[in-house]
């Protein structure tokens, strides 16, 4: 088994891995958990150094890059506010991409339903490219339920420490169901979607979001400027767009 443990190392099996973490007790928890990759595909699957690393590529693009991982129910506004988002940065000539549900879900994950196993993999592999994005130098929104706290972590982990923001659009259920932009609500209620999320399929609410945006208060735009402040105050971006 080889493991990665982070950009200023080699592969190294995994015995001898472990040897040097005794030896080398500087090695750090976010290190371990942000970097740490260990391959069980295959012996002879080589990890291969890019020389245009993800900081020349923020150098190049004059901001660094990020995952924005919007959370919440089925019509709390996750995509709208992505994409509003997505139009202020783009104009000022940042990069972005927005990773949304729907959209993904007709290509890449079209295999998928929307079981509790199935949401997870969903997650799973919208993480993994979201971390490709990241690498690209990308700012990258993502707008996806994820209803699992336990799903939203393990992507988390995937990020280097900070590069992960979770963007909680917190909005009641009543609302959300008020607005059923696309119906799906009333056909939920008429039995016609089963394990449809916030009726027939659990939400857990994110417990220390880096931002809540209560959607049913905020406007799209109030919503824009919340996260774009949190980007400034963070050097994600260097000024305002
Ligand atoms: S997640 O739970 O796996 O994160 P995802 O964000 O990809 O869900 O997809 C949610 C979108 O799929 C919703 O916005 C809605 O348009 C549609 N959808 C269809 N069936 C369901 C369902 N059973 N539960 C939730 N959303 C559904």
């Amino acid at each position: 088994m080889l493991v990665y443990p982070g950009t200023e190392q080699e592969i190294l099996e995994i015995d001898v891995f472990f040897q040097y973490c005794k030896l080398n007790c500087s090695i750090s928890s976010n290190t371990l958990s942000g970097n740490l990759h260990i391959s069980m595909a295959s012996d002879n699957v080589v990890w291969h150094h890019a020389t245009v690393t993800r900081t020349r590529r923020g150098d190049l693009n004059g901001h660094k890059s990020v995952i924005l991982w919007f959370t919440g129910l089925s019509g709390a506004g996750k995509s709208t506010v992505a994409h509003a988002l997505e139009e202020r940065l783009y104009n000022s000539k940042r990069r972005t991409f927005v990773l949304d549900g729907d959209n993904v879900r007709h290509g890449l994950n079209s295999d998928l339903g929307f079981s509790n196993q199935d949401r997870e993999e969903n997650i799973r592999r919208i993480g993994e490219v979201s971390k490709l994005f990241l690498e690209a130098g990308v700012i990258v929104l993502t707008a996806f339920i994820s209803p699992f706290r336990s799903d939203r972590k393990k992507v988390r982990g995937l990020a280097p420490h900070g590069d992960f923001i979770e963007i909680y659009c917190k909005c009641p259920l009543e609302i959300c169901e008020e607005r059923d932009v696309k119906g799906l609500y009333k056909k939920a209620r008429e039995g016609k979607i089963p394990e449809f999320t916030g009726i027939s399929s659990p939400y857990e609410e994110p417990t220390n979001p880096e931002l809540t945006l209560d959607t049913s208060k905020l406007s799209v735009e109030e919503s824009v400027q919340t996260v774009i402040q949190l980007l400034i105050e963070r050097s994600i971006l260097p000024d305002a767009p």
